[in-house]
């Protein structure tokens, strides 16, 4: 096997490959784009929007990733989703001698088990509500009929965001642990369950790359997990999102570095022998106790976020294809990363409530209509940005929607209120039958 630093075709005419297909992998594909570096660039398998910057491959399997990779002979391949990597498509990359940012297959572990990392973090002395991890649905509603408090009941597996239900009483509780391991509304991944203390707090996404040795803590973002206003209705993938985050002050970031991240990274390298490299999502709660604030950790991501990055990505100045290099060649350390400070705030409309022939769907995250027109995009505002998650065209090219989340806009503000302003005034530009939005994003 050649070596990562003599297999890749560094310069300044590369080759980018971005997997991915939705609002973050269109905002990593678009930060790419405007670097000077890149000549050409590929998403597997992108969709409409992603098209307009960058040539959609059809690759969706690994094996076809790969082989597609290898064929077009791609000098960099960024990740962008957590599946193509809990399958272990950077180990596949890295025996081609293929160069790739992500975390490999053994350390993905951290988002595919939330029962694994949850055990290790508490090993660690990371702040977690206190939890236990079930496989008996009778063992698991004896411990919330128990335990006196609310709790948050877990799918242990991937579950696309949504495998977390958040309970008001023992009732609820029971029937999400009933939903989970009895009906497996999330298939095999809820298997087992975390059962965990509802803690109540300020949520904040904090994000850090690494190169396996040095972590360098990136900016934070207000995300929106609860489908409907005032955080209420089911958890979705998210909902929209600003940054910066008004909590994440230095020294906050500090405190969440030497709590959180740095123990993880290392402890999990020390005790494994694992090395994590690639960007780590803290999903935090930042939770008042005796005069302190303390983040207590909700879950670990292996990638960015979605809509996270949406808001992220637009605040660095760097170019992604410098710290995907320094990542890949571990030489994190000489990287300086700038953030702009002005305010970024992602709105995310869905396929929401509307009429089918056999009656009415409820709207994501529950079931949704697909191949709806979408029109008015020509409108927006050219400063701000448009995201694409779930769009395809149509059979005479139009415009259409795919999925649940279907695109999101994202403006710019030196305040929070005026970038506030700004998405909600050119998100009613844009239109599809059954569309909708939260109406509180950034509403502090
Ligand atoms: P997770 O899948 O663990 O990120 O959880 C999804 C969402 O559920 C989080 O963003 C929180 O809004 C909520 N959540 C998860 N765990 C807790 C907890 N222990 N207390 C309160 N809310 C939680
Ligand atoms: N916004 C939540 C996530 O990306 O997992």
């Amino acid at each position: 096997m050649k070596g990562l630093e003599e297999a890749v075709g560094w310069g300044e005419s590369m080759k980018v490959l971005v997997i991915g297909s939705g609002g973050r992998d269109h905002t990593i594909a678009w930060k790419f784009s405007l670097s000077p570096r890149v000549k050409k660039l590929y998403v597997a398998h992108g969709n409409a929007g992603i098209s307009q910057i960058a040539e959609c491959v059809n690759a969706r399997s690994v094996d076809e990733m790969v082989a597609f990779a290898a064929t077009k002979r791609i000098d960099l391949t960024f990740v962008g989703p957590e599946s193509p990597l809990s399958a272990g498509i950077v180990d596949r990359f890295q025996k081609e001698g293929l160069a790739i940012v992500g975390p490999t297959r053994a350390a993905s572990r951290l988002e595919s088990s939330k029962s694994y990392a949850k055990l290790l973090m508490r090993e660690l002395g990371v702040p977690v509500a206190e939890f236990e991890v079930f496989d008996d649905p009778d063992r698991a509603r004896d411990y919330v009929r128990s335990v006196g408090y609310p709790v948050v009941v877990k799918a242990d597996g991937l579950a696309a965001g949504k495998g977390s239900l958040v309970c008001d009483d023992v009732a609820q509780a029971e029937d999400a642990i009933h939903q989970l391991m009895e009906r497996r509304i999330f298939g095999d991944s809820g298997k087992v369950v975390e059962i965990e203390k509802r803690l109540y707090g300020r949520e904040l996404s904090f994000f850090s790359f690494t190169d396996g040795h040095s972590l360098l803590p990136m900016v934070a973002a207000q995300d929106y997990k609860r489908a409907r206003d005032n955080d209420e209705g089911k958890n979705t993938g998210g909902m929209g999102s600003y940054s910066p985050h008004p909590w994440l002050t230095e020294e906050m970031s500090q405190t969440i570095m030497d709590r959180v991240v740095q123990p993880l990274v290392v402890g999990f390298r020390e005790k494994t022998g694992i090395v994590y490299k690639g960007i780590i999502y803290a999903g935090l709660m930042l939770v008042e106790e005796n005069n302190e604030i303390i983040p207590y950790v909700l879950e670990i991501n292996i990638r960015s976020g979605d809509p996270e990055d949406q808001v992220i990505l637009p605040r660095l100045e760097n170019d992604l294809v410098d710290v995907s290099e320094a990542i890949i060649q571990e030489r994190l350390h000489e990287v300086k990363p700038q953030w702009n400070p002005d305010y970024r705030l992602c709105l995310i409309a869905v396929s929401g409530r509307t009429k089918g022939k056999k009656g009415w769907y409820k709207g994501y995250p529950e079931r949704y209509k697909i191949g709806v027109p979408i029109t008015g995009l020509e409108n927006v505002d050219p400063e701000c940005l448009v995201f694409h998650s779930g769009t395809g065209f149509g059979e005479s090219g139009q415009l259409i929607t795919t999925g649940g989340r279907v695109l999101c806009v994202v403006s710019r503000g030196t305040t929070l209120a005026e970038a506030r302003e700004i998405a909600y005034r050119e998100m009613g530009k844009i239109h599809f039958n059954g569309m909708y939005c939260r109406s509180d994003i950034g509403k502090e």
